[in-house]
């Protein structure tokens, strides 16, 4: 099978994008990231990366400088509150993960930044040093993922709306005045914000299921145990197989994912053989849109239930059921 979707010669080079995974995934070659891209590679780029979700540039030997302009042709790049970089460069994120120093909290399925009132567009990853075996992300289309969904609970999650906060980042201050305090202004800074449940793509307007178990702490208008039961069958969907792309890296890798539409999960197996990535993280200073006007509760006290039978045809359809 020709996995090739997409040739595209735009001045200076000629693209070729391969698919790489059933719902998300593809490569993306004909750049050089060390040259500045012009805007028709820009925009190619930009339909490329929310179409498939995860883009691989592989090949590309390039600097914190082409990294960071890579970046700003799609926003502007966040500082990371949390993660490691030099004061020099605050936007460039450095994982330098080796014996001493073990990866931490990126192994849990996650959408980065979520506790932002306007979350990124998307993360730049780029593979300086990898190990021989492991350390592989595995990332999840959250699209497929609610088109998964039976007619009858994409109904009801419609116009849903759930709470993000700081959610693991607020345990790794220590336990002592000074890092109470810490923690309060951290919180103060980042509260907890409202995103919907299913949100619509900026660029494809496309449904995307849009909870994940790092920052989302409940769902709006329901009980505790309500919101904890839908929250954890919502994750327990983002397990199946069936709907990731697993992404075995190389060295001098850029991998450009889009925060829209995929979770990811870094596999921490390879510690304590080294890792070294560096990243950035872009933000278009967009709110996530809903796909319908959220939920009055007036309006949900009058709603009232169809009898069964009549969405037989509505069932949950599995990828083999289609
Ligand atoms: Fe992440």
């Amino acid at each position: 099978m020709d996995d090739v979707v997409g040739k595209t010669a735009t001045g200076s080079s000629s693209i070729t994008i391969r698919k790489t995974g059933v719902f998300l995934g593809a490569e993306f070659t004909g750049v050089d990231l060390t040259q500045e891209l012009d805007a028709n590679t820009q925009e190619a780029i930009l339909q490329a990366h929310a179409e498939h979700g995860v883009l691989a540039f592989p090949d590309q030997v390039i600097s914190g400088d082409d990294l960071m302009r890579f970046g700003r042709y799609f926003g502007e790049l966040t500082v990371h509150p949390f993660s490691s970089s030099t004061d020099e460069c605050p936007e460039l994120i450095i994982y330098d993960n080796k014996e001493g120093n073990p990866p931490a909290a990126t192994d849990v399925w996650h959408t980065d930044e979520t506790f932002r009132e306007c979350p990124p567009m998307g993360t730049a990853l780029c593979s300086k040093i990898v190990p021989e075996y492991g350390g592989n992300t595995n990332f999840a289309s959250m699209t497929a993922i609610y088109d998964g969904l039976s007619d009858r609970l994409q109904q009801f999650l419609s116009g849903l709306e759930a709470v993000h906060d700081l959610g693991p980042f607020k345990g790794l201050f220590p336990d002592t005045p000074e890092g109470r305090k810490d923690n309060y202004l951290a919180q103060e800074k980042y509260p907890p914000v409202t995103h919907p449940v299913i949100r619509v793509h900026s660029v494809t307007s496309k449904k995307i299921l849009f909870v994940n178990p790092q920052f989302t702490r409940t769902i709006k208008g329901m009980e505790e145990e309500e919101s904890t039961a839908i929250l954890n069958m919502l994750y327990a969907k983002t397990l199946r197989h069936e709907y990731h792309y697993r992404h075995q890296w190389q060295p001098n890798m850029l991998v450009f994912w889009d925060n829209q539409t995929v979770q990811h999960s870094a596999l921490h197996d390879y510690y304590p053989q080294r890792r070294m990535m560096e990243r950035v993280t872009i933000n278009k200073g967009e709110r996530p849109a809903g796909d319908a006007p959220a939920a009055d509760p007036a309006t949900l006290r009058k709603y009232l239930m169809p009898p069964i039978m009549d969405f037989t045809d509505s069932r949950q359809k599995r990828q083999h059921d289609k």
